[in-house]
Parts: structure tokens; sequence; C-alpha cells
């Protein structure tokens, strides 16, 4: 099976969010179950091409495209995803990609996916490899299926070549004037566009994936519910409720080579489900870390994600001062985004001082170090794709207080005093007062030590391993190309 996979970011070369975690990890895996992947990212300026022994292709090099009125050139550096078979192209030009950030605000932003989606296909071309699979990961390469079936059709290369389009987000959608079109190279398939989208002067990349995609699938059950619902779905709802069943929800796997509290390269003191000993060594590691005291009386809590909308910090405006003031506990916070909850955080360590460190920015060694060394792990989110930091937290045993939506909702379960079943504290309304009380119950069950350690262990035993999952693609790719 040959596989092409293209995403806008991959681990360990460019990461903002758990895109990149998959886009690293399911490939890999596809390559260990003998797939030929070829995986495509842009070589963003923050790429390591030392550490990772990228190297220039010959053959691909000052490959020019044309856009609009305007030839745009990249050249392609080659490698393979570490521990793995799986063969890596990074796309160089650096007029799109040197912009200091994964993504952007520019009016150009288009362009830098665009030419992501057509220099993976003419690579494909130039290496003469037909793609059994064309695997796209959200908007950016949401043209991907369309430009197959209109200005490559030419091309027997991909007479066989299904696609896959993979939603890890639908409130990101890609939209764009509808003049794009023709700088793209599409003006003579205007009409294969929504074109209600046409009448209102734009392009919805996500929803065109959607239209021409042959199947579709996103990274939870629940998920995978929600948006073909008008509450969920962000406008995309009635669009994917016409493709029924070509719609499909696959839980993401974890790659427990880097997230297991047994091997993780960034802690000090391992731990495992049969000896936890560790687990309080890592936690007086990290308050040393932060600038906390240890008390081994108060729970510490943690946060590690991107500061937006979609991760429901808003319920925390009305209850984390409360519960700050009248609990003995600790909170770490790890992240940036939206101004107001930078500075939402940045207040709430001023008002706490000495229980709150709130670190603004990114840190992939932070975010090992609040996984193993908390003990309550806190995301309220809005809505939630799938979430991997819960899964992360589950192994590490660090329980975690979590709302009932999309992944959420399919990898955490409600800890059950009666039957000592359950993995975390689940709440179901977007309200401040259920958040408030999940985690009030979260930090009273953590005061008996042998019901919480009961509860660390049902969420360490549980397997979100990738070689489950992968099994799941496999089994669509077969059955799209048999
Ligand atoms: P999303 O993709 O919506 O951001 P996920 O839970 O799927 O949410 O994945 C987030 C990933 O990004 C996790 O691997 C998490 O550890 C990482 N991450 C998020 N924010 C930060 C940060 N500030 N520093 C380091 N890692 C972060
Ligand atoms: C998105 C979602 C997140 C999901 C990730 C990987 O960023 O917000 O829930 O885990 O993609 O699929």
């Amino acid at each position: 099976m040959n596989v092409c996979f293209v995403a806008s970011e991959v681990v360990p070369y460019a990461k903002t969010g758990g895109l990149a975690d998959v886009s690293g990890a399911l490939p890999k895996y596809l390559a260990r179950y003998g797939c030929d992947v070829r995986v495509f990212l842009p070589l963003y300026n923050m790429v390591d091409t030392r550490k990772y022994d990228l190297r220039p292709v010959d053959s691909m090099q000052r490959i020019g495209l044309q856009f609009g009125g305007r030839w745009i050139h990249f050249s392609v550096w080659g490698g393979t995803l570490p521990d793995s078979n799986a063969r890596v192209f990074l796309i160089d030009c650096p007029e799109l990609y040197h912009r200091g950030s994964v993504y952007t605000d520019s009016a150009d932003e288009y362009l830098r996916f665009a030419l992501l989606s057509k220099a993976a296909i003419e690579c494909c071309q130039r290496m003469g490899f037909a793609p059994d699979i064309m695997h796209c990961n959200d908007w950016q390469t949401g043209l991907i299926p369309l430009m197959l079936k209109t200005i490559y059709s030419w091309d027997r290369l991909f007479s066989r070549t299904r696609t896959v389009l993979t939603l890890h987000n639908v409130a990101y959608q890609g939209v764009f004037s509808a003049s794009t079109i023709d700088v793209v190279g599409m003006g003579e398939y205007r009409q294969r566009f929504d074109n209600d989208d046409l009448r209102y002067g734009i392009v919805n990349w996500m929803k065109t994936g959607i239209f021409y995609a042959d199947a579709i699938t996103t990274v939870s059950k629940t998920y995978a519910q929600e948006i073909r619902t008008a509450e969920g779905g962000a406008g995309l709802d009635r669009f994917l409720r016409q493709r029924g069943g070509a719609v499909m929800g696959i839980v993401n796997g974890v790659d427990y080579n880097e997230w297991s509290p047994e091997k993780d390269a960034f802690t000090k003191y391992k731990y495992s489900i049969n000896d936890l000993s560790g687990k309080e060594a890592n936690k007086q590691h990290l308050l040393q870390r932060v600038n906390l005291t240890y008390d081994p009386a108060a729970p510490v809590l943690g946060i590690v994600s991107r500061l937006t909308d979609q991760k429901g910090f808003d319920l925390m405006f009305d209850t984390i001062d409360q519960v700050l003031s009248r609990r003995n506990i600790r909170l770490v916070v790890l992240g940036s985004g939206d101004e107001r909850y930078e500075r939402f955080f940045s207040g709430v360590q001023t008002r706490h001082p000495g229980k709150v460190c709130y670190y603004k920015g990114y840190s992939n060694e932070l975010a090992h170090l609040i996984e193993a060394g908390a003990d309550i792990f806190l995301m309220p989110s809005r809505f939630e794709p799938c979430g991997l930091n819960q899964i992360y937290s589950l192994r590490y045993g660090t329980v975690p207080v979590v709302r009932k939506t999309g992944g959420l909702a399919d990898t955490v379960q409600q800890f059950d005093p009666t039957t000592g079943n359950g993995t975390g504290f689940v709440f179901r309304r977007f309200s401040p007062k259920e958040l408030y009380w999940a985690i009030e119950f979260a930090i009273h069950t953590w005061h008996n030590r042998p019901v919480w350690r009961q509860i660390m262990r049902n969420g360490m035993r549980k397997n979100y391993s990738w070689e489950a999952q992968v099994q799941q693609y496999l089994r669509l790719y077969l059955r799209l190309t048999s």
C-alpha cells in the first residue's frame, strides 16, 4: 500500500498542537505494517534540518509552479521519520515558509498551503510514486482531492488513488476570497466549489475537501457525531450529513514511547503502574522547577494547552480563584494563545503567590514534567475533537478533570465511588458551577489515598496506543482500494 500523507505540522519537525503528534506517529505505524509512506510538510524556518538529518533531494531542486501571474519555486529536503521507515519530504520555499511561525494571518496564507498541496502531488509525479491513498489533514490540504479529480486527472499515476481527509478541528476551515481559486489554478473548475459560497465571494477549503474526499475521518467517535449537528458542525454539518457513511470517527492513538512514565525522556524519576513511588519525586521536581513550594498535603493541578476559546478556560474565570482561596493546592499552567486567557492566568498567579505558576509559552519539556508531576489534569474544553493531553494524563496517573465532549467523552470515564470504576472526573454542561463541582470532587477524592491510587491505576491500565488505532486506518484504506 502506497500512502502519501500531507500535513501542515509533523512531530518532531514542527508542532503547534495535536495534529503534529498524530502526523508524526500515524505514518510511523503505517510503515511498520508494511505501507510505503511518504510524508509531506513545509520546511518552516524553525525546522532543525541538521538535528533530524534532512538533506536536499538532488532530483527535486528549484521546481517552478505558476500561481496566478507569478512563479513560485520550491526545493525538496528529505529524510526519514525517526525510528521508522516512513520517508519525509519537506517543501523548501523561504518566501512562504520563513515566517517565524507555522500559521500566520498574512493575506497569502492560502498560497502557503496551496503550494504544499501541489508540491506533494508533483513530487509523487517526479518520484513515479503512485499513491493508493492520499491522506490529507485539515483545511490546509482540503483542496487535494479536487485537484486530483481536475487539474491532475490527466495523470494515470493517480488513476487508482483514493483520498482520505482527516478533520482534526472543524473550527478552522480555511475560508478565503473566491478570487484565490484562479490563483491556485482551479479557475476552470469554479463550478465544482460550493456555489452558495461563491455567491458570497468566498471559498472554503475544508468544505471542498468534504465534498470530494473518498472518505472523511475525524479523530473521535463522539466528535464524528457532534459535527453532524448544527450545534457542533460550525456550518459544515449539512455537508457532513450528506456524505453519510463516508464519514467516520477513529480515536487518535498515543505514542507511548514518547508519552509514558516508564520511558519519558524528560523526567528524572521513572515510574509505572506497579511502582508509583517515582510520581511523588516528579511532583517535587516539577514544583522546584516552577518555583513553588512542595507540600505533601497539597495536590498539584496541571494545565498544558493552547489558550483558545475551544479549550473552555472561560469556565475558570469564576471558579479557580475560589478553589485556590479555599484549598491547599498548587496550580501549574503551561500555554499561550489568546491574550485574554494569558492575562487571566497571569492575574491568577499574582493573586495567589506561592500557589500558582503560569508559564506563558511553549515548552515540550515542561509539558512532560507537568504530566509526570501533577496529580490532577484540567481540560474543561468547550469542544474537543480528540484531545491528547487527557490520554497522556491517564497513562501518567494524572487524573483528568474533563468536560463530556468529543474525544474527552470517549476516553475518560467518570469515577464511581460505589464501584471504584472510572478514570477521571467528568462534567456535562458548559457551566462554571459544574466545573467547580468536578474540581472539588477530584480534590476531595485525592485526600483518600487508597481510592486515589485506584483511580490512577484504572487510567494507567487504559491502552490508546497507535498499535491498536492504526488497524482502523488500515481497514479503511483496504476498503477504499479493493
Ligand atoms: P490541540 O491539538 O487542540 O492543541 P491536543 O490535546 O490534541 O490539543 O494536543 C495538544 C498537544 O500540544 C499536546 O501534545 C500538548 O502537550 C502540546 N502542547 C499544547 N500547548 C503546549 C505548550 N504550551 N507547550 C508544550 N506543549 C504544548
Ligand atoms: C486538533 C484538535 C484536538 C486533536 C488534534 C489531533 O488540534 O483540537 O482535539 O486531538 O487535532 O487530532
